[in-house]
């Protein structure tokens, strides 16, 4: 069986292969492109396609793959908002996630999103090495006793509430399914709630029909003034137009982001030589108070290493016809 990977950078490759020497009679071809109509041909004689986070799965891109003799997709992801669960379904194909590879990775980054944008710790390690030593500019507030707002509280979030709990602040929790493994340390609220006592809201639930835009100009007004808003989740839940208006008028505090609605034109890939057509994009860079980071929020050694081992089991059971718990759809 011959596996495509799909926007397979070098680090992807070192992980995977290292994973897939453990298993026999698989070979794997590797693509930087990212999957989308135009780019299915490449997995003309595979059996199966491993993709990430922004790799298109939309019904006709399955359909095609499925011509193709495709009957796998593997994400090497957790979010599957980019995949037409349906569609997959429809053809019969095996589709699987790599759920909870490392919770605590992401909100490890949130935290030092937190950290960064709150200290300017950014800004001081420019100064610093320019010999300029002043402090104008880099006041902060403390953390300790300070109210932090986790919207979506799951694997990730739920590590991100127990950092923030341990660093002294007090946690309020909006998930319509909060994990019971938090009782004491943090307290539920209404997502209303939550925007309006909340010094810092980092969003942790999942990109759905329901959750798209979530963070929008009436949302925004909602929350305290001047609060920092923390996304490591997924581009989509925020409108980004209405942040940049919050921005401006001083409403939003400060931004951070791992994720951006558009990032699939950007991420991954150094546009350092480019002219970055994106001007909602470029508007975002231009604010003092606002950092930005391009999806690494999983990028850990353990986190890469627990994807490729989780990715190549998934592949297994759906060799072996075993059952797969990490399936989605009907192969579930
Ligand atoms: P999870 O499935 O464990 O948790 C999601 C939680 O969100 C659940 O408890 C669910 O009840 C809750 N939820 C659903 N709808 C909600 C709503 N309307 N309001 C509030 N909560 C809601 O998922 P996990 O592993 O914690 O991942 C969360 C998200 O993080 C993923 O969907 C993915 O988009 C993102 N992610 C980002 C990464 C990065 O590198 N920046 C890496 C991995 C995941």
């Amino acid at each position: 069986m011959k596996l495509a990977v799909y926007s397979a950078q070098p680090y992807d490759r070192r992980f995977l292969e290292e994973a897939r020497s453990a298993m026999s009679g698989v070979e794997t071809v590797y693509f930087s492109d990212r999957l989308e109509l135009d780019t299915v041909p490449l997995a003309q004689g595979c059996g199966a396609v491993c993709v990430f986070v922004n790799d298109k799965l939309d019904a006709p891109v399955l359909e095609a793959l499925h011509a193709l003799g495709v009957r796998a997709v593997l994400l090497r992801c957790a979010g599957f908002n980019n995949l037409d669960i349906a569609a997959g379904m429809r053809l019969g194909m095996f589709m699987a996630r790599v759920p909870a590879y490392a919770p605590e990775a992401v909100a490890e980054h949130a935290l030092a999103l937190v950290m960064t944008l709150n200290r300017r710790t950014h800004r001081a390690y420019a100064r610093v090495r320019e010999g300029n030593f002043a402090l104008d500019g880099l006041l902060g507030m403390t953390l300790h006793g300070k109210t932090v707002g986790i919207v979506g509280a799951g694997q990730i979030g739920a590590a991100a509430a127990r950092i923030f709990h341990g660093m002294g602040c007090k946690v309020l929790v909006s998930d319509p399914a909060p994990a019971s493994q938090l009782d004491g340390l943090v307290e539920r609220v209404s997502l209303d709630e939550l925007l309006t006592r909340s010094d810092i809201v980092s969003l942790h639930c999942p990109l759905m029909d329901a959750t798209r835009h979530m963070i929008n100009a009436a949302s925004l007004a909602t929350m305290k003034r001047g609060a920092m808003l923390v996304n490591t989740s997924r581009g989509g839940l925020i409108d980004t137009a209405a942040v940049i208006d919050a921005l401006k008028c001083g409403q939003l505090g400060a931004l951070a982001i791992d994720v951006y609605e558009q990032e699939s034109n950007l991420f991954f890939h150094d546009h350092s030589s480019d002219i970055i057509a994106d001007d909602v994009f470029q508007r975002l860079m231009t604010f003092p108070n606002v950092l930005v980071t391009g999806h690494q929020g999983f990028f850990t050694i353990e986190a890469m290493r627990e994807i490729a081992t989780v990715t190549f089991a998934n592949l297994a059971c759906y060799l072996q016809g075993a059952r797969c718990p990490n399936a989605l759809g009907a192969s579930a």
